[in-house]
């Protein structure tokens, strides 16, 4: 389908991935499961390139750690950590060359995150801070109910010190304080592996997103399946509560 053609039908402006199964994948061919997650993130760079260019994406999120994956083996986190810093430092140069601007959502003042891991993350934020072309959103140590808690002490924080009053307490406010607030809300939410779950992801951004749920593991999740999941979201119809005659 034409780029234009895939906008005007049902416009898709951000897109969120749980990418999942990498573990089972590894799994499947006798291999340690840091291998999965190394085929996984080989994946990332062209999913992510036709989302933005072939599909005229504006944004696209990735959970890659949950605050819930801290439960994992030391070494698992380990070698999960090591992979995204490589993915950063390899892609970085070419993120800021696309205009691609680089968002990292999650809680980062968590002292449980090493501090190469955090150096890696503000350069690769930094480098591509003026890109405007498409916004590609890390969700790293991301969980939707923690942030939703950071929500909620900094609107009191203001409360008690007058800057807003309750009545000023309203939908928008909130969205201002999540994460990532120049973001619009998740249209499309594609989830990998036949898990059909959040898993505490984005709670409040999915308010009205289509859910995609895909029995392919993540390494196997191809260009041609990214095409069938975008297909099934264009022929979803999308009410927001109202009457559509479709
Ligand atoms: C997703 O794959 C990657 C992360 C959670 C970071 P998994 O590691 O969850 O793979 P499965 O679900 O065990 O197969
Ligand atoms: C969700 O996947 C987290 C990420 C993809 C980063 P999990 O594999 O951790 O989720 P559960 O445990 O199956 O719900
Ligand atoms: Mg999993």
């Amino acid at each position: 389908m034409e780029l234009q053609q895939f906008q005007a039908k049902t416009p898709l402006k951000h897109l969120a991935f749980i990418m999942d199964g990498n573990g089972r994948w590894a799994k499947k061919r006798l291999l340690p499961r840091s291998m999965g997650h190394k085929a996984g993130v080989k994946r990332i760079k062209e999913i992510i390139d036709s989302c933005f260019f072939d599909y005229g994406i504006k944004a696209v999120s990735l959970f890659t750690f949950s605050t819930e994956n801290w439960n994992r083996p030391p070494e698992e986190i380990q070698t999960l950590f090591q992979l995204l810093q490589d993915f950063f430092k390899t892609n970085i140069q070419e993120f800021k060359e696309k205009g691609i601007r680089i968002f990292v959502s999650g809680d980062l003042k968590d002292q449980r995150i090493p501090a190469d891991v955090l150096e890696t993350i503000s350069e690769a934020i930094d480098e591509t801070k003026a890109g405007d072309s498409h916004y590609f959103n890390v969700l790293f140590n991301y969980g939707g109910r923690k942030e939703l808690v950071k929500v909620c002490k900094e609107i009191s924080v203001d409360v008690l010190n007058g800057k807003i009053s309750i009545p000023d307490i309203n939908e928008n406010l909130i969205s201002e304080h999540l994460y990532f607030s120049k973001l619009p809300d998740i249209d499309l939410l594609i989830r990998t592996s036949g898990e059909e779950r959040l898993s505490n992801c984005l709670l409040y951004e999915c308010a009205y997103a289509e859910f995609v749920f895909t029995p392919c593991y993540w390494p196997d999740f191809t260009l041609k399946e990214l095409s069938s999941c975008l297909e099934q979201y264009q022929s979803r119809s999308r009410r927001f509560g109202a009457i559509k005659n479709d």
